[in-house]
């Protein structure tokens, strides 16, 4: 099984490029920020934005000069996003964890009021970013359409009601049906943003759009359950963040209800579904296609 490689100089290059100086009386929120983006991180979801938005462009005739500068703002949100979602999430009212990424948590370095502002601090950059580039854009209503389907996908809607659902359902019992609306929704949703956003911006139909979603939708559920087997199967050093911690948190995940075994097979089978329904979209698919193959075997 291959592993996740990805040569991320140029996203981090373009990410690092939104970030907020650090300046001014309120220097520690802005530092932490900086940090809780700038600690490693797979960098998955701007990397899916950058290949999706790259595929349905080239299909198109369009050199990298004409949209690459239109994606960027987006790259960046979409992992500031995220990396908030990581910070709250860590926060001792939720999953209480003390390291992520190989470093101490927001809040274990900041506190948690500053862990509360840094994440909150990211959520609103994210929106002061894109809304900047929708002004500036080549394609306004395209940008629009884009910011619509970050704020659709990053809250009520999407991860932080996923979120909801997670935190209100610890240590209770539940079922496939509700553990696959949790995992949609607080892991799946920012991926099928990436997937969405990455096409809409490259200049895909509604309709391709849509098969986005799906794609997403698949990898998605596949990424989260690769996550609960990894904090079971893998080690503090190559993940980076602890191991253990949905024990500690008495989660009910695939893993305890399936079994190891039948939860490798079901991100296989999700995948494959993604790739399958990757082969119906237009332009050259090899490097999505490469990637979905990539966070099968992901081992952090
Ligand atoms: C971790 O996401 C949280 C989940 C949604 C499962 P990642 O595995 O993408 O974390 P980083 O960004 O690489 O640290
Ligand atoms: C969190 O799921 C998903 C988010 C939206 C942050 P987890 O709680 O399993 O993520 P990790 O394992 O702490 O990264
Ligand atoms: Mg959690
Ligand atoms: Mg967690
Ligand atoms: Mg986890």
């Amino acid at each position: 099984m291959s592993e996740f490689r990805y040569d991320v100089t140029e996203i981090n290059q373009i990410i690092g490029s939104f970030l907020p100086d650090v300046r001014g009386f309120q220097t520690t929120v802005q530092k932490a920020m900086n940090e809780a983006v700038r600690n490693g991180g797979k960098r998955v979801r701007p990397i899916i934005m950058y290949e999706t938005c790259r595929m349905f462009a080239e299909a198109c005739g369009e050199e990298k000069d004409s949209w690459i500068s239109d994606i960027a703002p987006f790259m960046a949100a979409i992992e500031m996003i995220h990396s908030f979602s990581l910070v709250h999430d860590d926060l001792p009212c939720m999953d209480n964890d003390t390291l992520r990424r190989g470093m101490p948590t927001t809040w274990y370095t900041y506190g948690e009021a500053m862990g509360t502002l840094a994440g909150d601090g990211l959520m609103l950059e994210a929106l002061y970013v894109t809304g900047r580039s929708a002004a500036e854009s080549s394609n306004p209503a395209r940008a629009g359409r884009a910011i619509e389907i970050l704020g659709e996908k990053s809250g009520i809607r999407g991860m932080l009601g996923g979120q909801s659902v997670d935190v209100e359902m610890t240590g209770k019992p539940l079922d496939k049906e509700q553990l696959d609306f949790i995992y949609r929704l607080k892991t799946g949703a920012l991926i099928e943003a990436s997937f969405m956003i990455g096409a809409e911006i490259g200049g895909a139909t509604v309709k391709e759009v849509e098969e986005m979603e799906k794609i997403g939708q698949n990898v998605g559920i596949a990424f989260q359950i690769r996550d609960d087997i990894l904090d079971v199967t893998s080690t503090e050093e190559e993940l980076g963040k602890p191991i253990g911690s949905d024990e500690k948190n008495q989660k009910t995940t695939y893993v305890t209800l399936y079994g190891i075994e039948q939860a490798e097979k079901e991100v296989e089978r999700l995948s494959a579904e993604a790739e399958q329904l990757l082969e119906d979209l237009p332009g050259d698919h090899s490097a999505l296609t490469e990637l979905i193959r990539m966070l099968i075997g992901r081992r952090s």
